[in-house]
This record gives C-alpha cells, sequence and structure tokens, in this order.
C-alpha cells in the first residue's frame, strides 16, 4: 500500500521574495508498507509440494518463468531435484549457478545475475528471481534483484543455518566492497523465504557451528529459553544437522529454529529500515565486521561474530551487567558447541579500528549492544581503548583455558 502527499513549503508571502531570487521548495511525502513472509516449512524441492512453485507467483498464477539463482555447492546436490522440481511444475526456468564465497562476494557477481535476468527476459513483476543457497548467495541475489529495473520481486530458499535464522529473514542485500564488509547494498525483503530445514542434511559441520553463533546471539541478548536450549541440546542438534525425526527431538529442532527466527522478526518489525541504531540483533556485530573482513579466508561470519560475544561476555562482566557464573555458561556453551572465543588478530590495534568504522557505521556514537544477564541487553557509548585491551587480554586467557 502506497501513501503520498506533497508540500510546498514556502509561505506565499516569500512570493516576492522567490520572484527575486528563483528558488520554491517541495517537500514530498511516500510511504511504502512492507509486508512479506517467513516460512518454515519442509520438502521444498518435493515435486508434490506446490509452496516453491506458487511463491511470489501473482494470485492465480503458476511459476510459468523463472531465473533460478542457486550456490555450486548447493547445485552439486540440488541441481537435478530443482529442475525435477520446475519441469514437473512446467515452468521455463534457467538454473544459474554461481560460485560464492565470501571472497567473491562482490559487485561482480552481482552484475552476473543481472546479465543472466536480461537474457532470460524476466517479467519485472510477474516472475520472481528464485535464490537458492547460503547467506553469501542470498545476499548476492537479492541485491541484483533489488537494482534489476529499480527493483524485481525475488523468493529465497535458505540452504545454511545462517541463512535460516539471520540472512534469510530481514531486509538486507549487499556485497563488501574494498576491505569493507556489506558496504554497498540496499533493504529490500523477498516476497517469501521458505525456510526448510531439510537442506542442512548436507551442510558441513562447520557451517552449522557457524550458524549455532546467530542463534546464540538471539538467545543471549533476547531469548533465556532459546539458551537453554542450546545449553541442553546444542551439541546433538549439529551432530543431527537438526534432522531428527523421532517425537521429542524433532520438537526441539523445530522449537529452537523457530524461536531463533521469531525473535528476529520481532525486532526487525519495528525498525526494519534501521532508522533506530541502537538495534540489539547488531550483538555480536560491532567489532566482528573488521574481523571477519581481516581474517578472511580463516573465520566464518559466525566464528566472527562468536568471538565479538565472546569479547563483549567480558566486557559485560567488567562493567558488572554479567555475573561470572553468567559468563562461565555462556562460554561454556560457546566451547560445547565448537565455537572460537578468540582470535589472534582480537587485540588492541584491531579493536580501535572495529570501532571506529562501527561509530562511522552508527552515525557517530557506539550503540554497543552488550549483554545484561542472559536473555537481555543494553548498550553503551563510552567504551575507551584502555577497557578493549583489558578485555582482550582477559579473553585471550579464558581462551586458553579451555
Ligand atoms: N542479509 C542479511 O541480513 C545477512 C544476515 C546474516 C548473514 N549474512 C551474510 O551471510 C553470509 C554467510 O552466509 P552462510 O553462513 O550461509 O555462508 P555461505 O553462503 O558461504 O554458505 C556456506 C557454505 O555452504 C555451502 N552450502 C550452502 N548450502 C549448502 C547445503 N545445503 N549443503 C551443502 N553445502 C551448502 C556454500 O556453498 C558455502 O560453501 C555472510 O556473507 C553474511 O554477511 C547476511
Amino acid at each position: 500500500m502506497c501513501h503520498g502527499s506533497v508540500f510546498r513549503l514556502d509561505d506565499t508571502r516569500l512570493l516576492d521574495e522567490h520572484v527575486t531570487h528563483g528558488a520554491w521548495t517541495w517537500e514530498m511525502r511516500s510511504l511504502q508498507e512492507v509486508s512479506y513472509q517467513v516460512r518454515l516449512v519442509s520438502g521444498v524441492l518435493d515435486p508434490a509440494n506446490d509452496l516453491l512453485a506458487g511463491a511470489g507467483a501473482w494470485p492465480g498464477e503458476k511459476a510459468a518463468r523463472r531465473v533460478v539463482v542457486a550456490d555450486s555447492a548447493v547445485n552439486d546436490v540440488y541441481g537435478e531435484a530443482i529442475h525435477r522440481y520446475f519441469g514437473q511444475h512446467s515452468a521455463e526456468h534457467r538454473l544459474v549457478v554461481l560460485d560464492v564465497c565470501e571472497e567473491r562476494k562482490r559487485l561482480e557477481l552481482v552484475t552476473q545475475v543481472i546479465d543472466e535476468l536480461d537474457r532470460f527476459g524476466i517479467d519485472r513483476r510477474r516472475e520472481p528471481l528464485v535464490a537458492i543457497g547460503g547467506g553469501v548467495l542470498m545476499d548476492v541475489a537479492a541485491f541484483a534483484a533489488s537494482i534489476y529495473r529499480r527493483s524485481t520481486p525475488y523468493v529465497r530458499v535458505p540452504t545454511t543455518l545462517v541463512g535460516l535464522v539471520d540472512a534469510g529473514v530481514g531486509a538486507k542485500t549487499g556485497v563488501n566492497y574494498g576491505r569493507h564488509k556489506n558496504r554497498v547494498g540496499t533493504y529490500f525483503p523477498s516476497t517469501v523465504t521458505l525456510c526448510d530445514r531439510g537442506f542442512l542434511a548436507t551442510l558441513d559441520r562447520r557451517h552449522v557451528v557457524n550458524g549455532m553463533a546467530e542463534i546464540l546471539k538471539i538467545a543471549l541478548i533476547k531469548d533465556r529459553r532459546l539458551f537453554e536450549l542450546l545449553e541442553v541440546n546444542g551439541s546433538a542438534l549439529i551432530a543431527s544437522r537438526f534432522q531428527d525425526d523421532d517425537g521429542v527431538r524433532e520438537r526441539v529442532a523445530v522449537e529452537v529454529l523457530h524461536r531463533a527466527i521469531e525473535a528476529m522478526l520481532e525486532e526487525l518489525a519495528p525498525n526494519l529500515w534501521e532508522q533506530k541504531l541502537e538495534r540489539v540483533v547488531d550483538y555480536g556485530h560491532s567489532f566482528s565486521p573488521t574481523l571477519e573482513m581481516h581474517a578472511l579466508p580463516e573465520l566464518l561470519h559466525g566464528e566472527a561474530v562468536a568471538v565479538d560475544m565472546a569479547l563483549t561476555t567480558v566486557l559485560s562482566v567488567q562493567r558488572g551487567l554479567v555475573s561470572s557464573a553468567e559468563a562461565t555458561r555462556v562460554f561454556g556453551v560457546m566451547r560445547a558447541l565448537g565455537l572460537p572465543l578468540w582470535h589472534p588478530l582480537c587485540e588492541s590495534n584491531l579493536l580501535r579500528e572495529a570501532l571506529h568504522d562501527t561509530i562511522r557505521h552508527r552515525n557517530g556514537q557506539q550503540r554497543v549492544p552488550l549483554a545484561r544477564g542472559i536473555g537481555a541487553a543494553t548498550f553503551v557509548n563510552d567504551l575507551c581503548d584502555t577497557e578493549l585491551a583489558r578485555a582482550a587480554e582477559v579473553l585471550a586467557r579464558e581462551a586458553c583455558r579451555g
């Protein structure tokens, strides 16, 4: 739904002045309401399942033509199933396979997708692009969709844990630029995201662990029950890759995903365009973007987030926001999940650079979220170099204890 209006700000008394100086000001206001769906489903590539064929289609229409962009690792495993699926639904489709990874998450990949959209001759409104893959693939494809003909609808099918609980849930698209993470991008949510935990069956263990970092993030700042679920079941969920289908374990797998997705959506809904720069979902993302880019390709996104969360847990302890006993539990869960607590680059120079970049990103203030106990957060604006250096030293000693 769109609402719009135009206001002329100039007072008519200024007419004479206007005639003299030749200046008028109009203020244009236009609001666009956004609504999109995130669905936790199963059997997305089962030809008997209509969900993907109907996703993003106009009412009463089926997937007549689709450009499907898939990650090459996903294509290796699911390429045939994707062709079979769209073939079964009589959709003329082009499967575009992108060789993606964090180092290649750059504008060149975006133009590659745009070339394919142009070659296929996609209909601007009725033929949503379908992105099937992890966070990198979805960020790239979504960015291309957002700028192709100024906006082309798209559907996301996340195939990694980060994709299911984070990258597939919000509205952000983008790629890295220079040495900066996600420096260029847009806000453009998919019409529908179909989250199917079945894809995690083929994901390697390290990437499952990587996704656990984003679930732990939301647990630590918002959902104590989710933290307790991870504390008790985290390792088993990683071992089974969320594929449990017996009663109790299946319920836990679904509850963890459900809580993580819903908590994320609750935080995003009132602030989707990030007008408010104090965002608890930025927990673990104050120092990690710089750390991740400096450590490439050594640290995965979630691993860098984990180091950031461990560091800020120490900061919280130093400020009396988290007790030592709570910190011990947090570090215990991180170790049990197999997440790193520390990295050699996590030292005072890099932390200073990272905080400087974060301040620029957050409009001149630190706005660093810190955990308050387990399941809540607060923001600080007065971190200093000495405090950061001390926290990094404490963390290095804590990591050695592991
Ligand atoms: N837009 C957002 O809001 C948002 C949120 C969080 C993270 N991100 C971005 O997401 C990216 C990280 O995403 P990621 O962790 O999904 O990594 P990724 O996209 O690199 O995928 C991880 C690896 O798994 C492979 N893969 C994907 N699905 C598979 C499957 N089902 N089976 C086997 N292999 C599979 C991929 O080829 C890749 O090698 C980062 O660039 C980060 O900035 C974006």
